[in-house]
């Protein structure tokens, strides 16, 4: 049941309406005319193809057919004919056209040409409108029902975590204050600094580069939880990998360990991958000849062994390799990139922080495999996952895809109150601003773990996008807030 009288162009394509009088809606991609007859080929977003509108000059003025230039927007009457040409199954054959709105071809940015990505990153607020955009968009709504729906079947709870807070989960310092401060007057306290006493909140407070605090007081009621919202970060990362502004996905789960934790990470991104493969066929074949053309476009030996389709479908069918962090610096260490030399960052030594050239060897080069990597040594990870026996680790883990890196960050937490103070005591973390957070530890406390997926990751996965600017409609990145 349509809550208009328009039909939408996917569902002409879905149903046999030959014969119908039907009116469609949308925007004009092309326009081909001759003395007897324009043909328009009309896109409604509903789908990536263009639907033929057939328009007859003895039927439709000249001056409404010269405004059905590219970029117009049209509401078209007519009847759904069988097609003659190739390729499509059916044509409207119009009896009234109304311009809705028009596109002055002088000044209309987009024209029926290959435009570069870069460019349409200046004019977001129109680049939807090409096919491209327009199948990212179409799969990254379906990856986001199919995280919901993943969830939901399985009875984990969509828990709305704040985004102003006055804690920072991940201990790294890169956030984005919020205030309604003067800034060009600031109130001083009596030691001379800000007295934020006076600001809004009554106390510091900062953007959210996290939800999983607040996820594990919900776990530790409901049992099995999920977030799913937006989270800001500061740093001042200009790669195609970064945002200031992503989506991620927290699950936080009582009662799992280190292992059940990847048991639900591997089978919950092997879903959501599938769901779209299954989902999103049309848009998939044409994000895949799309990454196919600018794979030509790369030496032989820097081109992918695996198309688009074929990738995610591999990822859906193996098993990660799992291995923990000493596993994976032996490996490193002793890879042949590292003896000549071929990392930026050389790998000589256990702690050693992983950069992305290291994780997309091990991904890429070394396994040519999602890998799960566990067991980082405590310095280089936040304070509330769990302690190791040996002292020197934690169990966390980060997945890592091929062309990614890092696509989840999680761990099991330090359910152990003494453990998890002694650690906030090292790491300079004061117990005062997380008092609730530690009251889940004096109350009830029990071994849980969780993860978090960065959304934006995920989508550069599916659709074979370089950059994460493309898989966002508005990017927020350091000196860039347009739109
Ligand atoms: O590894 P991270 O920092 O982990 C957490 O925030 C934990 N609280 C998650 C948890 O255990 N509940 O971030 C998780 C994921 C990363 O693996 C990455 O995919 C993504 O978030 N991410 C970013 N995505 C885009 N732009 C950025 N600046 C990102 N930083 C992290
Ligand atoms: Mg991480």
């Amino acid at each position: 049941m349509a809550f208009n009288k328009r039909v939408k162009i996917k569902a002409v394509l879905d149903q046999n309406l030959i014969g119908q009088e039907i009116t469609l809606m949308g925007w004009v991609r092309t326009k081909r005319s001759n003395k007897n007859v324009s043909f328009i080929a009309l896109n409604d977003g509903s789908i990536i193809t263009n639907y033929q509108v057939v328009a007859d000059p003895n039927l439709i003025s000249e001056e409404i057919l010269k405004k059905c230039s590219t970029g117009a927007c049209l509401k078209v009457s007519g009847i759904v004919v069988e097609s003659q040409g190739a390729g499509q199954s059916s044509e409207l054959h119009a009896k009234s056209i109304e311009i809705l709105g028009e596109a002055d071809p002088e000044k209309f940015p987009l024209q029926p040409k290959k435009h570069s990505l870069e460019f349409l990153r200046d004019i977001a607020h129109l680049r939807m409108r090409t096919n491209t955009f327009g199948a990212v968009f179409r799969v990254r709504h379906a990856l986001a029902f199919a995280v919901h729906k993943y969830f939901n079947d399985r009875g984990f709870f969509y828990i709305h975590t704040p985004i102003i807070t006055a804690s920072d989960a991940e201990g790294a310092g890169e956030m984005f204050r919020v205030t309604t401060l003067d800034l060009k007057n600031l109130p001083k306290d009596e030691a001379g600094g800000i007295d934020f006493k006076q600001d809004f909140f009554e106390k510091e407070t900062n953007l959210t580069v996290s939800g999983q605090l607040e996820g594990e007081l919900a776990a530790m009621a409901l049992g099995e939880i999920y977030t799913f919202g937006p989270t800001f970060r500061a740093e001042n990362s200009n790669t195609t990998r970064h945002l200031a502004e992503f989506w991620m996905i927290e699950p936080e789960m009582a009662f799992y360990d280190a292992e059940d934790n990847q048991n639900l990470a591997e089978d919950f991104l092997k879903y959501v991958i599938n769901y779209a493969l299954e989902n999103c066929a049309e848009d998939l074949q044409f994000l895949d000849q799309r990454a196919a053309d600018e794979e030509k476009a790369k030496p032989a030996e820097q081109r992918a062994e695996l198309g688009l389709i074929e990738k995610l479908k591999f990822v859906v069918e193996n098993d990660f390799v799992r291995l923990t962090y000493t596993e994976a610096i032996d490996i490193l260490r002793n890879s042949n990139h590292n003896k000549k030399k071929k990392f930026q960052y050389l790998i000589d030594s256990w702690g050693a922080d992983l950069q992305s050239e290291h994780e997309r060897y091990l991904v890429e080069k070394h396994f040519k495999k999602p890998v799960i990597l566990t067991d980082y040594p405590k310095e280089i990870k936040a304070f509330y996952m769990r302690q190791n026996e040996d002292g020197k680790t934690v169990a966390a883990m980060d997945i890592l895809f091929p062309g990614i890196g890092e696509i989840v960050g999680g761990s099991q937490r330090e359910e152990r109150l003494d453990r998890l103070t002694q650690r906030m005591q090292e790491m300079h973390i004061p117990e005062e601003e997380l008092w609730w957070y530690l009251d889940t530890r004096r109350f009830g406390a029990n071994p849980h773990a969780g993860f978090g997926l960065g959304f934006e990751r995920m989508v550069l996965f599916v659709t074979g996008m370089g950059n994460i600017r493309d898989v966002i409609a508005f990017p927020r990145t350091p000196g860039n807030a347009e739109f």
